[in-house]
């Protein structure tokens, strides 16, 4: 069985960066949970489904299919050959990803997806409920988090550099609490520290300081630096 290096938190954690860069650094493929959410989100506005109906969106997603490929260190996904890319970034996306990702049907196929990647490799993977849900008996399970006003700076600036949205910070930050309280309070896995993960806050932390104690914390084998 390949190895897993899992990582949950809240979005604008900095779970993407950190994961990215050790994933570089040891050789193990990047996975975004979180964008499997979005295409499903993605596939239900073009669709025209109705986000707020679960039985709708649970019907809906056993028909969408999502290609799963390794490519650069990473995972990458195409929907009927297209490659969703910015198209699941947009503030639309954000509002409507936290309910479809209450529905326990998207749950069941995205987990599916997940588990079935370990066929390519190492992984480390980031998103909501990978360390409690997902793999939870990876032995290198962390909990990233970060204070709001840091979360929401660091999403609006992405937002801004990749010219797809020019909200202001106090937007960023509403959206941001809106999905947080959808996301951890909701029925079905939702988003809390697993018992045995390393809880990392990184609020006054750089990125190499993140990646640093994450490198520090893996099983000694893992580890290539
Ligand atoms: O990390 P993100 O913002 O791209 O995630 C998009 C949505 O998907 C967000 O509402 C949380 C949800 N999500 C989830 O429920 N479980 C995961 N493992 C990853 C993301």
């Amino acid at each position: 069985m390949n190895r897993v290096i899992a990582i949950d938190g809240p979005s604008g954690a900095g779970k993407s960066s950190v994961s990215k860069r050790v994933g570089t650094m040891l050789g193990f493929l990047h996975v975004d949970s979180g964008a499997l959410y979005r295409i499903m989100t993605w596939q239900c506005l073009l669709n025209r489904i109705d986000t707020a109906n679960p039985a709708a969106v649970a019907a809906f997603a056993q028909t969408v299919n999502v290609e799963c490929v390794p490519r650069n260190g990473a995972i990458a996904y195409f929907v009927k050959g297209q490659e969703p890319g910015d198209a699941i970034r947009t503030p639309e996306i954000n509002k409507h990803a936290s309910p479809v990702a209450t529905v326990k049907e998207v749950r069941d196929r995205v987990t599916a997806w997940l588990r079935g990647m370990t066929r390519f490799g190492d992984l480390i993977v980031e998103g909501r409920d990978i360390t409690t849900a997902v793999f939870p008996e990876s032995p290198a399970r962390f909990y990233l988090v970060a204070s709001a006003e840091a979360r929401a700076e660091r999403r609006r600036k992405e937002e801004v550099e990749k010219g797809i949205a020019n909200q202001s910070a106090e937007e960023v930050k509403r959206s941001l609490l809106a999905r947080d309280a959808i996301d951890t309070t909701r029925k079905h896995a939702p988003l809390r520290k697993a018992d045995g993960a390393l809880e990392i806050d990184s609020t006054d932390l750089t990125l190499d300081e993140v990646v640093q104690t994450v490198i520090e914390a893996l099983p000694a084998e893992w580890r290539r630096t």
